[in-house]
């Protein structure tokens, strides 16, 4: 896996965000898988600046969602789609039709995943997956287990998830919904290119599991060690315990 750290934060969501507008230039029908959370927030408002500027063309581009919560509806103000259209699809000119999100509201969830599965294989694939990670090591919401689902499917979370999470439902973690829907492992790990961005001290611990550690259900991340083109893109404080190493 490449690693790349950046002096901070703001150079981060700024380098990243130039090599996606660099990106659309060069592929416009781009297909992107795109994460929720603290970290990509600055990402996705460089994103909607260089846009503004002219820079960043997301008009033929297509994106997919990695989750969202079971019995959330899509307009409701915690869902996962609420959070990116304030801080992504408000900013940019991506077109609604190729916005892809899983309904946590649909009747049949089991249905609701198959049908997300069979719109990213019709797409052609994702191209480019970003992705965070929880301080456990999920990514998606694909928890530390005994096993991990390859396909998209439903999720029970954990309290620490649902904690991390309880600023989109008013600061009570009792309000974050047990369940949700994600992208498996597996349809995470089918995308050409995955970047994953960590940033803070809280992460530290994780990363360097990550990258040097073993391939383990209990720390999901751990799979991207398979993969062949990973980046690892970090602040200082999240790459804190890799100086000894890189
Ligand atoms: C959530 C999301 C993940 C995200 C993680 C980290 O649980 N489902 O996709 O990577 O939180 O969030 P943060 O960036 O806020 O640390």
């Amino acid at each position: 896996m490449k690693v790349t750290v950046f002096e901070n934060e703001r150079v981060l969501a700024r380098t990243l965000a130039v090599q996606i507008a660099a990106t659309l230039g060069q592929n416009p029908s781009l297909v992107l898988g795109l994460p929720t959370g603290r970290t990509p927030i600055r990402l996705y408002h460089e994103l909607g600046t260089l846009h503004h500027a002219g820079q960043a063309d997301c008009s033929r581009a297509t994106t997919f969602n990695l989750d969202e919560f079971v019995g959330v509806a899509p307009d409701d103000p915690g869902s996962y789609r609420t959070f990116m259209r304030e801080h992504l699809f408000s900013r940019v000119n991506l077109d609604p039709a190729r916005i892809n999100f899983l309904d946590g509201s649909a009747a049949d969830v089991d249905a609701e995943c198959r049908r997300y599965e069979d719109a990213i294989a019709a797409a052609g694939g994702i191209d480019l997956q970003l992705l965070g990670i929880g301080t456990n090591g999920h990514i998606g919401f694909n928890e530390p287990g005994r096993e991990l689902v390859g396909p998209t499917h439903r999720v029970r979370l954990k309290e620490s998830t649902r904690r991390s999470n309880a600023g989109l439902f008013g600061g009570d973690p009792t309000k974050v919904p047990a369940e949700a829907l994600s992208m498996g492992v597996g349809s995470i790990l089918k995308a050409k290119r995955i970047v994953l961005i960590a940033t803070g001290k809280l992460k530290a611990r994780c990363v360097d599991r990550v990258l040097n550690g073993p391939i383990t259900t209990r720390l999901p991340a751990s799979f991207l060690q398979v993969h062949r083109d990973v980046e690892l893109m970090l602040d200082t404080a999240a790459a804190g315990r890799l100086a000894d190493r890189v």
